[in-house]
């Protein structure tokens, strides 16, 4: 099959060359890839700084979406030609990849390729980190830094669907104004204004539960300003520095906690156990078109490279995807 290949350059090149087919173990599926999405994390993985888990395919794309064409000797419900899609360890740059059985999300009919790839990385990593690991409640305010990302895009609308009022930051006019169309109560320019006092004074210095963080680095003093009495800062990445310093009397005395987390590096059956809890609640939400990712753009799969340009360059608001049949 064809994939994409990191060739080790000074530009680390994206080249779509041959490699050999996924082998199909008896509880999985072979996938013929029709799109992929972009996740940051691509960029980090090219770049040599996010090596992927153990056994897991190295090559890039954490998502797909395409149709079955192999079915492993126990697999049940599945059938040759079904419409899915999925969450990755990596290989979703590729023409084909195998897929557990019980990893796979059906396309809804009238979804897109395209539609289906976006869903799966953006919507279980705000599940996983803002239901399950900050255990937002029923009419607890969340505050989401990057909210025109596509995870926090994602936010937004999981969010809108159960009822929490949702504030995010953003680096632009423009994308501020697309987080307050998707349903963001408040999307402030993080470039204009500080966060702290725009939300401090939107919840007449209340502040929120729970706060979805990309930023840490300089952040963190500044997210912890912002916890409720028992809130909850989850920090699901470090685009602005790992290191900082933090007054540690504040959170013991708001009993507040800190919570780090990746999904990539979960084993299988945390993964399932993550998407069938999704799918129990939010599925009805995607069947009736409540929850549909955000697309920017849609390159094929040769301008890998210009996709990964466009997410470096903070350009996209929601999910870029690759094509690739
Ligand atoms: N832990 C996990 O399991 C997990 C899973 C998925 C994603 N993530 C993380 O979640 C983040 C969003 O992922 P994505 O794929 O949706 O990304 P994305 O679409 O590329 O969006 C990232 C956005 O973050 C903002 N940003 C970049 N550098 C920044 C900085 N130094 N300070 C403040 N904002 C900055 C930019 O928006 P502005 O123009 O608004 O600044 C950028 O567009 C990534 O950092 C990714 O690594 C973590």
């Amino acid at each position: 099959m064809l994939a994409i290949q990191v060739i080790a350059d000074e530009e680390r090149t994206l080249a779509w060359q041959r490699v050999p087919d996924p082998t199909c173990g008896s509880e999985e599926v072979l996938v013929d890839v029709c799109a992929t999405a972009l996740n940051r994390a691509d960029l980090f993985q090219r770049a040599g700084k996010y090596p992927p888990p153990s056994a897991a395919s190295d090559i890039l794309g954490l998502e797909m979406a395409g149709k079955v064409s192999v079915l492993g000797d126990k697999v049940g419900d599945w059938e040759l030609g079904d419409r899915v899609c999925a969450l990755l360890p990596g290989g979703g740059y590729a023409e084909r990849v195998a897929v557990p059985t019980e990893m796979l999300m059906p396309i809804p009919k009238d979804w897109s390729y395209e539609q289906a790839a976006s869903l799966p990385e953006c919507f279980l990593t705000v599940f996983t980190n803002v239901y399950m690991e900050a255990g937002l409640q029923s009419g607890e305010t969340i505050l989401v830094h990057g909210g025109a990302s596509g995870v926090g895009t994602a936010a937004i609308q999981l969010a809108s669907i159960t009822g929490n009022p949702i504030f995010v930051t953003a680096g632009s006019s423009e994308k501020v104004n697309a987080c307050k169309q998707l349903g963001a109560d408040l999307a402030i320019n993080y470039r204009k204004h500080d966060f702290v006092d725009k939300v401090l004074s939107y919840t007449n210095g209340k502040g929120v539960d729970v706060i979805m963080d990309i930023v840490a680095g300089s952040y963190m003093e500044r997210n912890i300003q912002l916890l409720k009495s028992k809130g909850r800062l989850v920090v699901i990445s470090t685009l602005g520095g790992v290191r900082t310093e933090i007054d540690l009397s504040v959170l013991m005395r708001r009993r507040a906690r800190i919570i780090g987390s990746v999904l990539r590096s979960r084993s299988v059956s945390e993964k399932i156990e993550i998407k069938q809890r999704f799918m129990d609640y939010f599925w009805p939400h995607v069947l009736e078109g409540r929850i549909m990712p955000v697309i920017d753009s849609i390159y094929p799969i040769s301008q890998a490279m210009l996709a990964h340009q466009h997410m470096k360059e903070n350009r996209n608001i929601g999910k870029i995807v690759l094509k690739i049949q």
